[in-house]
């Protein structure tokens, strides 16, 4: 069976699920247009996560894809934590606020997520994808038994190998220009940050189940270009952002359209993992921190919402976890269904010039 048939989608087009972007009204936007609408639950508990479920399905009779967290779950430090609020006090004060005490887990693994779980299989998605990691064995065959095709975010081959020998119908190939979290399984372990390209391809060769490729994918000439590689769909978030159906906030739309989008960058600090964000005053202040002080995922990230939650409140908008891959400046603030009207044309007129005919007259070129 095609991808496209097991994933019940006309278009080879995944919108990358997105914590705290990605919407229901988006999903539904993408989905009902052909393509692989994705919500992110990683970041909500069973309840939320069941609530934008029955959104979407309000508004979409067709496939959606439900993506999970399945990070090893946090072991806090008490001395790291300590010493990382301490670090963090003058950026608090300088927005007229207080470090919190202590940090908190604010969201639960999905491998410890009975709640989740139960939620999954009450309501099954046509589509359930893991991120940073994979979870048991009977949680993967309790997923599958209840009729969801099942994704992994992969960005080497080794983690491209174990999500098919523990079974996934499919694998996304993440490389590293891809915006918001790196899916790596070990965020300790050493991180070869390989490209969307050399990753799509090491994985097209060496594993027998499909490929969708992530990362830096802005346009119809991305996608096409990802297919001819041997991918079968492309996965793309960051050209999602600017869209209406967005849940980005008025800062990080600014940021979006601004020439921070030319300068992303890497950082642990936001979150305690690996994530590619906009140039902001919170990656300024990680280029100058190394991993071993970085509170562990997601206890970081406990401390950043809240020096975020308060910077706005004072107006400064340069804390956010402002997420974004680095083709942020070919990002376009269309309404989702037109989005993904355009991805199509232009895959069509990227076929064409691939295949050696002439520009047809409606080209576009950003
Ligand atoms: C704002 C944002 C949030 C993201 N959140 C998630 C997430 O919750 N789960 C996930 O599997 N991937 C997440 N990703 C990564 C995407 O799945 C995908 O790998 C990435 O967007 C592809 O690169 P691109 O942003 O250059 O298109 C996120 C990406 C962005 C930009």
């Amino acid at each position: 069976m095609t991808l496209l048939r097991a994933l019940g989608i006309d278009l080879p087009i995944v919108q990358a699920p997105m914590a705290g972007v990605s919407t229901p009204a988006m999903a539904a936007a993408v989905s009902n247009a052909g393509a692989l609408g994705s919500i992110g639950v990683g970041a909500v508990d069973a309840a939320t996560a069941r609530r934008m479920l029955a959104e979407f399905r309000e508004r979409s009779r067709r496939s959606l894809n439900v993506n999970v967290f399945c990070h090893q779950p946090a072991r806090a430090d008490g001395s790291v934590d300590a010493a990382w609020l301490e670090f963090l006090r003058p950026h608090f004060e300088g927005v007229g606020a207080q470090p919190p005490p202590a940090l908190k887990e604010i969201y639960r693994s999905f491998l410890e997520d009975d709640a989740m779980l139960a939620a999954l299989l009450a309501d099954p998605p046509r589509v359930v994808s893991f991120h940073f990691g994979l979870p048991s064995a009977e949680r993967i065959r309790a997923l599958r038994e209840a009729g969801s095709v099942l994704l992994a975010s992969a960005t080497s081959m080794l983690e491209g190998q174990a999500a098919e020998r523990a079974g996934v119908d499919a694998v996304v190939a993440q490389g590293y220009e891809a915006g918001g979290h790196r899916g790596v399984f070990d965020p300790d372990a050493p991180d070869d940050r390989l490209g969307t390209v050399v990753l799509t391809r090491l994985l097209v060769r060496h594993l027998r189940v499909p490929i969708i490729a992530a990362g830096g994918i802005m346009d119809g000439a991305g996608i096409a270009a990802m297919l001819h590689l041997g991918a079968q769909a492309a996965q793309l978030g960051t050209a999602f952002i600017a869209t209406p159906e967005s849940a980005a906030d008025a800062g990080y739309r600014a940021a979006l359209a601004s020439d921070a989008a030319s300068h992303t960058v890497m950082t642990r600090a936001i979150s305690g993992r690996a994530a590619r964000c906009l140039g902001n005053r919170f990656t300024t202040l990680g280029a100058a921190v190394s991993a071993q002080r970085t509170p562990a995922y997601p206890l970081a990230y406990d401390a950043a919402k809240a020096l975020n939650a308060a910077a706005k409140a004072a107006g400064e908008p340069g804390y956010g976890a402002q997420w974004a891959g680095q083709g942020a400046p070919l990002a376009r603030a269309l309404p989702t269904a037109e989005l993904v009207a355009v991805l199509v044309r232009e895959l069509a007129e990227a076929e064409v010039r691939i295949a050696g005919g002439p520009d047809p007259p409606t080209s576009h070129s950003t």
